[in-house]
């Protein structure tokens, strides 16, 4: 959802004083339950962040770094509903106001390299621009599907994505350029989100 999107004309976000500090589950879903109001929006993010969670701890990155990205995945697009042509500069001054780890601020200031001017650095960011796209698209294909996700195989994905009246919406390009950035295959990406996606749906 960046597509209202502003440049950000800035660089560094949150202080490093802050690294960290984070939000509990609950507090950032009273945040999200505060900001936005559209059920499928909420979706969205709780998908995002479900995906960065579980590409975490693949990597084996501990419980602290795995909490860090899950919050940057939950939050990312916490501003779109209320504040689109504020995207994403209300939720990044929001979080700084509340001295959050500038890794998560970062992350979520870089999740559309396109629109906001900010280039993805860290593996968190790269992740969470590459999950971004790709996680609604195969949401979408799913819905479509009378199996939903069972069954759904990386190449019937990949059909899809040459459909270009499919989910019109879901840059292709962009996509591409995530995967590229992140030094991971499409093929590996979208497995990636149908094997853990369904779980994020469950609660
Ligand atoms: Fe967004
Ligand atoms: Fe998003």
């Amino acid at each position: 959802m960046n597509n209202l999107a502003l440049f950000l004309n800035r660089s560094t976000f949150g202080d490093p004083i802050n690294s960290g500090n984070t939000l509990s589950e609950q507090e950032a879903n009273v945040l999200l339950d505060e900001w936005v109001k559209n059920e499928k929006l909420k979706v969205h993010m709780k998908q995002v962040a479900h995906l960065m969670r579980a590409f975490s701890e693949s990597k084996s990155f501990g419980k602290e770094i795995g909490h860090k990205w899950y919050l940057a995945g939950l939050l990312h697009d916490a501003d779109w509903d209320q504040w689109p042509g504020q995207h994403c500069k209300k939720i990044i001054a929001e979080l700084e106001d509340r001295n959050l780890d500038p890794d998560i601020i970062r992350a979520i200031a870089s999740h559309g390299p396109r629109y906001f001017g900010v280039e993805p650095v860290t593996e968190m960011d790269k992740m969470l621009y590459a999950f971004d796209e790709i996680s609604g698209f195969v949401h979408a294909y799913s819905l479509m599907r009378p199996e939903g996700y069972v069954g759904m195989e990386v190449k019937g994905v990949k059909k899809r994505l040459k459909d270009k009246t499919f989910a019109a919406q879901v840059s292709r390009e962009d996509i591409n350029d995530a995967c590229e950035r992140a030094g991971i295959s499409l093929d590996y990406l979208i497995q990636f989100v149908i094997d853990n996606q369904p779980a994020a749906n469950l609660g």
